[in-house]
Order: structure tokens, then sequence, then C-alpha cells
């Protein structure tokens, strides 16, 4: 038995960045220059930037290393290759498409496979996977178990898909649904994992319909190690074999490799099916680039084909998975609630619950998030009334279902110190939290109203 108890970072760090700290004055002005919203603000007047864990990851020595000896070739270079061979090892599928990241794979799919009319069920579609299907007039469908939409509930794999639900869609519509979908982790319900047991169970449902099954493999090792954790028939196997069992019940993956590729740039497609690699490949070189490219240059491609085996390491995972409950717990201590249990990659603050003096339509996500900036230099992503809210006929705001703020930690880029300083601060904000107001939208954009968006401070 190892006699400590602390979970350190299984990493010595080679490169370093300076933090900015600026004090609570300094960063005012700032602040209100960027309308109150933390996406206008610049990364340099940031300290603790959770804004997404996506292409934030602190490469490693071994990556840096495989890029100097990349092979830049046009068509046939030996880094798409080695690429190849990793992803083929990982997944089991035959045929690797490199992209330029998870959307423009998404893309892809979407546009080679879907027709209007059609439908993709998963547990939840992310954000993009869902606009991309809607452009092309399909149809997005979430089926994620009940406990995955209720932020009390501590349900271990709230990431499922609901198989009832999905046997039920399969039976009804199979002659809309060209493939089936789960993303692991769950991102849209909070970074949370799904079980072996219900990939399993969703897999024989497809196959009994012939539905072929894609997963969203954003976050796969995460998933997995949770797997290894959580799901007790799961405790003595490796990561490595849990992961080879996911991808054997799918008949292809999209991923966006900027998450557990541990890279800043990148994706792919891999999939089984020849007939659909082709119409894929011809896509590819349209918009992507050659198809032992697709997008990256082959350096990328040499970094992520380490990543993708680095990201297998237990201790890095052990870590990985201990940064959000670390700070979760800790935040819990103080009073502030988050959603439960914290997510893989992410912790969601509760701030109707938080602040429940501000009223949703006063954006109290919004508040938090600004907050959260003054006092502490982080930068997060406030997912409410200010990212979601529709407008009434009145011109009022119609507030969203959550008032959720997300802190999504980069990889390998942060230490317990960082955290253990963030807490410190953290209680006086609580102590504080009475004192914060609401905030209105000065400036409205016609669509993704969060990333260009104006605020200021009621009263
Ligand atoms: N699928 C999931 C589950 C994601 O979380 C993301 C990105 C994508 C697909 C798209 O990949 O950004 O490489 O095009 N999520 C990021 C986030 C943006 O902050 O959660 P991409």
């Amino acid at each position: 038995m190892d006699k400590h108890r602390t979970i350190i970072e299984p990493f010595k760090i080679k490169v370093v960045e300076p933090l900015t700290l600026l004090t609570r004055a300094e960063r005012e002005p700032i602040l209100k220059a960027a309308g109150y919203n933390l996406f206008l603000v610049a990364a340099k007047d940031v300290t603790f930037d959770f804004l997404t864990d996506s292409g934030t990851t602190a490469m490693s020595a071994n990556q840096w290393g495989a890029m100097m000896v990349a092979d830049e070739s046009y068509a046939g270079s030996r880094s798409f290759e080695k690429f190849q061979t990793v992803v083929q090892k990982l997944t089991g599928y035959s045929f690797v498409i490199p992209t330029h990241q998870g959307r423009a794979a998404e893309r892809l799919i979407c546009e080679a496979l879907l027709k209007p009319g059609m439908k993709v069920p998963s547990n939840n579609h992310f954000d993009t996977t869902r606009a991309n299907i809607e452009f092309v007039g399909a149809e997005a469908v979430d089926l994620v178990i009940e406990e995955g939409r209720n932020p009390r509930s501590n349900h271990p794999f709230k990431g499922n898909i609901d198989l009832e639900r999905l046997r039920t869609f399969c039976r009804e519509h199979r002659a809309q649904i060209p493939f089936g979908m789960i993303t692991i982790t769950n991102n849209t319900g909070g970074g949370q994992p799904v079980s072996l047991e219900n990939i399993r169970a969703a897999s024989a449902i497809y196959r009994e319909y012939g539905i072929p099954f894609i997963i969203d493999a954003c976050r796969f090792a995460e998933n997995s190690y949770f797997i290894k954790l959580r799901e007790p028939a799961q405790a003595t196997r490796s990561v490595r074999e849990i992961t080879h069992e996911v991808f054997s019940l799918a008949d292809g993956c999209m991923m966006s490799a900027k998450k557990d590729g541990l890279v800043n740039i990148g994706g792919f497609i891999a999939l089984n099916d020849s007939t659909w690699i082709e119409t894929l490949r011809s896509l590819l070189i349209l918009t992507e680039g050659f198809p032992t490219y697709g997008g990256l240059a082959a350096r990328d491609l040499e970094a992520l084909a380490v990543g993708l085996e680095e990201v297998l390491d237990e201790r890095y995972l052990e870590y990985r998975l201990a940064v959000s409950r670390y700070l979760a717990e800790r935040m819990n201590a103080l009073g502030i609630p988050t959603v439960q249990p914290p997510g893989g990659h992410a912790v969601y603050i509760d701030a109707r619950e938080f602040l429940p003096h501000i009223a949703p339509a006063d954006l109290p996500g919004q508040s938090l998030a600004c907050e959260l900036y003054l006092s502490e230099g982080i930068r997060s992503c406030e997912i409410g009334s200010g990212m979601f809210g529709k407008r009434n006929p009145d011109g009022s705001l119609q507030p969203a279902q959550m008032e959720l703020v997300r802190l999504a930690f980069p990889r390998r880029v942060y230490t317990q110190s960082h955290f253990d300083y963030i807490v410190e601060g953290l209680a006086d904000l609580v102590k504080g939290k009475s004192k914060l107001r609401g905030y209105r939208i000065t400036y409205d954009p016609p669509f993704l109203r969060h990333f260009t968006a104006r605020y200021e401070p009621l009263g």
C-alpha cells in the first residue's frame, strides 16, 4: 500500500510561461473595456484560464521531440504512417482520416451520410455536432438518462444513454437513422462518463437494428479511467484494455484530438467501413487537404501519435481526474454548489443556487463569472441565460433551464498550489456574495451571443 494520500502531478516541468498576476483594481477597467464578456478579455490579462480544456494542453518533451523529426511531404508522409498505426492500434478500426479538429470530422460525416429529415440519436450531442447535423437538415436527438439532467444526482455514470428510449427510438425511426452515436465523456451533461455496461447495451441495440454506431471520442481516456474507478467489474483491467473494448463495440469514431489527444490542434475519423471512407476522403480533399495530412502539418500528426499513447498512462489519468474533484470538493466545503459528481474535465458551479438574490433573467452566472475574474483572475464560461436565454416578444430575457459557470481545466498546465491559491480567494468571494449584482445585456448579437455580447452590471 502506498503511504501517500496526495495525488501529485506525475510530471516535472521543463518549459514554463510566466503567470500574469494583476490586482483587482487593475482588472476592473480591463473587464469594463471588454463589455464584461470574458471572451473579449485578452489572455495576457487572465491568471487562470479555465475557458476550455480544448487545445490548451501542455505538450510533453516527447511530443515536442517528435515534431522535430516530422516528414512534411505533401503525400504519403512517414508521420502519417506513424499516426495511422497508433490510431489503428488504439481503436482497432482499419481506416483513418486526419482532420484539423473535431468539428471538421463532424462536418465531413454529416455531409457524407445525412440527408434532410434523418435523425441521429446520442446521449447528448455537443453543440458543434448538433449544429453540423442541423446544418444538413437532419435532427440531433438527445437520449441521456434522467439522472444526467439532474445536477443533484450522484449517479456514477450520468452520461449513460437511456436504453429504453434508445430502443423505442430505433424501432420507430429505423429508416431515418443512418448512424447512432454516444459522446464519451458527455460534455454537454458536465463531462460525465458513460459506463462500459451502457456502451455494450447501446451497441447491442444499434446492432439489433442494423444501425452503424459512431463514438464521439474526444475524452475517451478520461471515460475509460472513470469506468475503471466506478464500474466494479472493470477495476482490475487496464485503461488500455477498457479503451479497446469500448472502440470494439462501435463501427467507428470521430475525435477532437484537442482533448485526450493531448495536442493543441487536430482531430480524426476512424472507421471500419470502406465505402464510407471513400466518400469521406473525397470530401476531405475538397476542404481539409490530402488524406495523409487532412489540414494538419505532419508535425501535428507526430505530436498526436505520441499524445494518444501518453494519455493512456494511468498515473496521468489518476492525476487528471483528481484535478476537478480536488477543486469541486473544496468549493463545496466553502458552500459553493457544483454539479455532482464533478466531471472529468470541468467543474460546473450552480450560480442560481449560489446567488439566489439575483433573478435568472439578471444573469447570476454572468455575475459570478465576472467576480471570479475580478477577484481571482479566473476566466470561466457562463452556461446559462447569457448563453441560451431567448428573447420574449416584449424584449425581456427568458431564463435558461440552469445558470451554470464552467471551469474547464487545461491538461498538465496548472498545479495543485494554483488550486489552493484559488480556494483561499474563494473563501472571501463566498463571504461577500450577497453584494454581487445582476447584469444586463447592452449589445445582443443575432446569434452565438456569448462570444461577442456586451454586458453591464445592474444598479
Ligand atoms: N465533441 C465534443 C464532445 C466536444 O467537447 C467538442 C469541443 C467537439 C466535439 C468539437 O471539437 O473543438 O475540436 O472542433 N469542445 C470544446 C469545449 C470546444 O470547450 O468543450 P473541436
